[in-house]
């Protein structure tokens, strides 16, 4: 039988086919990349026992439906606070395709140069850095293989993402997945800068770092939920997807 491209990467006659078929029709937004924010998360919604520690909760094949998701973006970003935690390399090692362009939020450079994703990357990672970053670190980061794009900072003192998703969507990046960590995912979706949360959920129960943080003060409106849901069972785990819609939005 031939499966087209897009059903063999959601997997063959499965529901992701959708999944699939909506982050490759990013291109519609004009002013940011289409944004996927997706984490694995224990079903007590903890992303690591305690903030700064490495935990790996994905099963094999919900990890290799993850690369799969990879894949399908044109760029993935994390926080710095991840790449110190976890060293991750963010590429598609387990399935076949494109690995994505590495962005990492750092205002302060604070990326090591014998990182994964300095040492042991097919593409050049980008930095997405405040403006009063120190010239030396910035020229020691762009000799090791990054490329370093300083940007405003926001009245939180992160790195202002409006002006990034400007920035990447007039590259051509028109689809980004956001993995994480918890001070990212929270800030991509008090931002409401998230078109489609894939969740992959495992059987744990860990009482640690929560995924997401405050949101808002009691406003509905501030709170998303899911329109569209999917989910799929890959070994233990189950995937879980679909588009948040905030009120008044
Ligand atoms: N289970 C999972 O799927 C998963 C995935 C990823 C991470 N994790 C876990 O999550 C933990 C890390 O989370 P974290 O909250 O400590 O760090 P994080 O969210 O990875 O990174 C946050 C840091 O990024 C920088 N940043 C710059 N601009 C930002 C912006 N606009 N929005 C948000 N952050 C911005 C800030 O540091 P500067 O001020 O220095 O720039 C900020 O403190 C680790 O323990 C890791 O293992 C789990």
């Amino acid at each position: 039988m031939h499966l087209s491209p897009l059903k063999r990467l959601g997997g063959s006659g499965s529901n992701t086919y959708h999944l699939f078929r909506t982050i490759n029709k990013s291109r519609r937004y004009r002013k940011r990349p289409g944004i996927t924010l997706s984490y694995a998360q224990s079903l007590d919604g903890c992303i690591a026992l305690h903030r700064g520690k490495p935990l790996s909760l994905s099963g094999r094949q919900s990890l290799a439906f993850t690369h799969r998701l990879r894949a399908a973006h044109d760029a993935i970003l994390v926080g710095i606070g991840t790449v110190l935690a976890d060293n991750p390399r963010l590429t598609v090692r387990l399935v076949t395709g494109k690995n994505p362009l590495p962005i990492i939020l750092d205002s302060k450079l604070r990326l090591p140069i014998d990182s994964n994703l300095l040492q042991d990357h097919p593409r050049s990672p980008l930095i997405a850095t405040g403006k009063n970053v120190e010239e030396q670190r910035q020229r020691d980061l762009e000799q090791a293989g990054a490329r370093v794009f300083r940007l405003p900072i926001d009245e939180k003192g992160l790195v202002d993402l409006t002006v990034l998703l400007e920035y990447l969507v007039e590259r051509g990046i028109h689809s980004l997945m956001v993995e994480g960590g918890a001070r990212v995912i929270t800030n991509f979706l008090s931002n409401r800068l998230v078109d489609r949360l894939v969740l992959t959920v495992t059987p744990f129960l860990i009482g640690g770092l929560r995924a997401v943080g405050t949101l808002g003060e009691g406003d509905l409106n501030c709170f998303p939920r899911l329109s569209n849901v999917g989910y799929r069972r890959f070994g233990e785990d189950i995937v879980l997807w679909g588009e948040p819609v905030w009120e008044n939005q």
